[in-house]
Formats: C-alpha cells, structure tokens, sequence
C-alpha cells in the first residue's frame, strides 16, 4: 500500500498548490470515503480511497506542460465574467489546466500552462528567480540615464526593483529595447518604465527560464518534453 499526504494527492491532481489544498481541507471542503476530514496529516491509498472536494470525486491526472505563443487580446485566467477570449482556449485538451503566472492582455510571447501546482509554483516563486526576458517597444527612446537606473535598482511598490540587463536591440533604435529581469510581479515591466514616463507600446516575452518562443507562431503552442520540464524546474 503507498499512502500519501492528503495536500500533496490533492496538488498532485491539480487542485491546487499543497499550501491552498491545506487551506481546502481545514476549511471542510474535503472527504475521504465520504467522511469528512481537517486534519492535515491524514494520508491517503489513491488507490483504494474516494476523495471529494465539495462533492465532486477527484483523479489523479498524468501532467501535461504546454508552451504557447500568447496573441494579443487573450486574457492570462482560466475564466472571464466579461466573456473576453481566454489563453486557456487556445489549447485542445480535455485536462483543467491553467497558466503559470500572468501576461498582460495585450502582451504577447511565451506562455506556460499547465496542471502541475508544484512545477507552476516553483517557477514563480521569488526566492527561485526564474528570468524573464521581454521584448520592449517604448513610445520613446529610452536615454542613457534612465537606462542606468533601470539597471541599478528603483524603488517600485517600496521594493527595491531592477532589470538584470537592459540593451538596444537595433543600433539605430533606441526605443527598441530588450530586458531581462527575476521578477514576476504584474505589469512590473510596464511599471519600471512609467516611473520615468516612458509608455510601452508592445511587449512581447521571449524567454522564460530555459525556454525560448523561436519558431512558435503566435497563438500556437506545443507540448514540453520531460528534458524540457527538467531543465525548467532547474532553471534560474
Ligand atoms: N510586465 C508587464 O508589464 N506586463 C506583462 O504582461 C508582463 C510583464
């Protein structure tokens, strides 16, 4: 018989990371073999026991990794109360999945969705800093000066926030800009740029840890590779 944390058989189904599966079961939302339970050491034989959330039977679930060129005008959730096209239709498969997280609705670039809480949550922890480098058109160019302060560190939400590179992709176009940064924060690129009134035009990601968008037109997507999922969990 294997047994296993009840948080951790519910992350691993995708349900949620095993901090919020905690929060699930200590709330009450969760029985096994229609008894249910809060005690956050119970462990379970996914092959013998029936788990509920809220009624409904949970399956362990293989985990699938997708990797997708965001088009503009979609939306990074897994539901919109206006009705606005989400990321999540964009892909052709019957598992819940969800995205690792956020890009604005009209960035585009380098997606990850996924139904791997774990895998999800490690590469957006801060602690992991997982880089990100992002494509930046500035609505002017971007000066010397700002381009050194951006690098040495300003204070964003009253955190000390900088971009890890920043260079000139053209050498004639200066408002051409790529970035790589640690940070997952929401808006952060469009942010560090507004404190010195500069507007993003486009932005597009190209990178996420070890994993490129070469080659992937926008809106289509492929399936990662264990090597590929390996390397990402690795990844700084
Ligand atoms: N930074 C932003 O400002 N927007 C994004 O979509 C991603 C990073």
């Amino acid at each position: 018989m294997t047994t296993i944390r009840l948080n951790k058989y519910l992350a691993e189904c995708g349900v949620a990371s095993r901090r919020k599966s905690e929060e699930l079961i200590i709330s009450g939302r969760v029985s096994v073999n229609n008894n249910i339970v809060i005690d956050l050491a119970t462990v379970v034989d996914p092959k013998k026991d029936e788990v509920r959330l809220d009624g409904e039977k949970i399956q362990m679930e293989s985990k699938v990794y997708f990797l997708l060129n965001k088009p503009k005008g979609f939306i990074t959730t897994t539901s919109d109360e206006k009705n606005r096209p989400i990321v999540t239709d964009l892909i052709n498969t019957n598992i819940k999945i969800f995205p690792v997280g956020r890009l604005d609705f009209n960035t585009t670039g380098l997606l990850l969705l996924t139904n791997d809480g774990d895998f999800a949550n490690k590469l957006l922890h801060p602690r992991n800093k997982v880089k990100r480098v992002y494509h930046v058109n500035l609505d002017r160019p971007l000066t010397v000066e700002h381009k050194e302060k951006l690098l040495k560190g300003i204070y964003l939400e009253r955190r000390k926030s900088r971009f890890t590179s920043v260079t000139f992709l053209k050498r004639n176009n200066y408002k051409l800009v790529e970035v790589e940064t640690e940070e997952g924060r929401n808006h952060f690129v469009k942010n560090m740029f507004s404190t010195f009134e500069y507007n993003v035009k486009r932005l597009e990601r190209v990178r996420f840890g070890s994993l490129n968008i070469e080659g992937l037109a926008p809106g289509a997507y492929k399936k990662l590779n264990s090597k590929q999922i390996d390397e990402m969990v690795n990844a700084k």
